[in-house]
């Protein structure tokens, strides 16, 4: 049976209860009830790992006889798994729901099929609706599902040619005020912020994502990694969220860490070690070179060692936007996967 206007409509309100959930390990999901007459009988969402799922949020608004025949209306495919909580397709199909429409088809091996386990019970099922929408809501935590880490961004700001520091260890600033306002709204955008030891000591970065002097609503997590310990008074230490301290070099460890909190996006933010370290493991999945018309020389270079002994070992990459910002230039990139076309040829 095709989708009518009330379960469209209800859909679009699923998803705006959908975002009111908080990003984290479990994706962000909104769920209607509607009646058999298309009136809206309950509304639910998921408020993070550990509580009840959308469509169980929703059902536990109604008397136990009042979702029979009535149809639930949800962001994403109702679980199949007992986790923390239960499957949400028996719970379903135990109120008495007679009709599913959902939008996105659940990707985790352990979680998917619920749609197959609702129809097998006579459940009808329509899947798709507003999925595109749907899949804008969560893309961070498909991202991570897909990876199985956070998504990480790899930023760095270099002369002309190619330093990231003047000899004696200063960057601030390299490049000018519109790209250093682009790189806090990028920062705003992720859930956590990188670092190495070097730049805690050598910058004393606040990690902060401002406008000015104004601290941006979202703040990413801060994270130190390496073993030298941060001082008692630096400026990452007044960060609004408590950073997290990886004493350890070791970045799949660090990411797994980071993913099982529920952290989606990581920002890398330097230096040039930490930089080359996750170019080196294959973990930067975007880049970003703000690239300033100074020129520094010397010894200091936007990444060290890379794992690139020969050209023939080049990481190419595939340019994604040129922005100009002010006197600057941003390149947005991303590595070129073994079989993209555009690798075909390169010299
Ligand atoms: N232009 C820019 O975009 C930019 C950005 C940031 C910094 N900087 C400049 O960069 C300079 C600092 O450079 P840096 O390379 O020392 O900074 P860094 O990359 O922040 O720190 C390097 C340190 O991180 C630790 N570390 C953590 N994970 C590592 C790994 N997987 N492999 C190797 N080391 C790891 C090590 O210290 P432990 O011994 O403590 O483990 C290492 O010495 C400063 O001059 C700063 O101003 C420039």
């Amino acid at each position: 049976m095709a989708v009518n206007a009330a379960e469209r409509d209800a859909m679009v309100r699923a998803l705006h209860l959908a975002a009111r959930g908080p990003r984290g390990a479990n994706p962000q999901v909104g769920a209607v009830i509607l009646s058999p007459e298309g009136r809206v009988l309950a509304e639910g969402w998921h408020q993070g790992a550990g509580t009840p799922h959308a469509e169980v949020d929703a059902l536990s608004k109604l008397d136990p006889l009042e979702a029979r025949g009535a149809t639930a209306v949800v962001t994403l495919e109702p679980c199949n798994h007992t986790g923390r909580t239960g499957p949400c397709a028996v719970a379903l199909i135990e109120a008495g729901i007679a009709r599913v429409v959902y939008a996105l088809d659940d990707p985790g091996a352990v979680s998917g099929g619920g749609a197959d386990r609702l129809r097998a019970s006579g459940v009808d099922v329509e899947s798709g609706e507003q999925a595109e929408a749907a899949h804008a809501v969560i893309d961070g935590w498909l991202t991570a599902q897909r990876l199985g880490r956070p998504h990480v961004t790899v930023k760095w700001a270099q002369s002309l040619d190619g330093r990231a520091a003047a000899d004696d260890g200063s960057s601030m600033w390299i490049t000018g005020p519109e790209a250093r306002a682009d790189v806090h709204r990028r920062r705003a955008e992720a859930d956590a912020i990188a670092v190495g030891t070097g730049t805690v000591l050598a910058d004393d970065p606040s990690l902060t994502a401002r406008d000015g002097d104004a601290l941006l609503p979202h703040q990413p997590i801060p994270v130190v990694i390496g073993a030298r310990v941060t001082p008692d008074d630096a400026a990452v230490r007044r960060h609004p969220h408590t950073p997290l301290f990886f004493d350890t070099h070791d970045l799949h460890a660090i990411l797994a860490d980071l993913h099982s909190r529920g952290v989606q996006s990581l920002f890398v933010e330097g230096g040039p070690t930490l930089a080359s370290a996750f170019l080196a493991a294959g973990f930067a999945d975007r880049i970003l070179a703000y690239v300033a018309p100074v020129l520094l020389g010397g010894r200091r270079l936007a990444l060290t060692d890379i794992g690139v002994g020969s050209l023939t070992e080049a990481r190419r990459l595939t340019i994604d936007e040129w922005v100009p910002l002010g006197g600057d230039l941003l390149a947005i990139a991303h590595p070129v996967e073994e079989t993209d076309p555009q690798h075909e040829g390169a010299a």
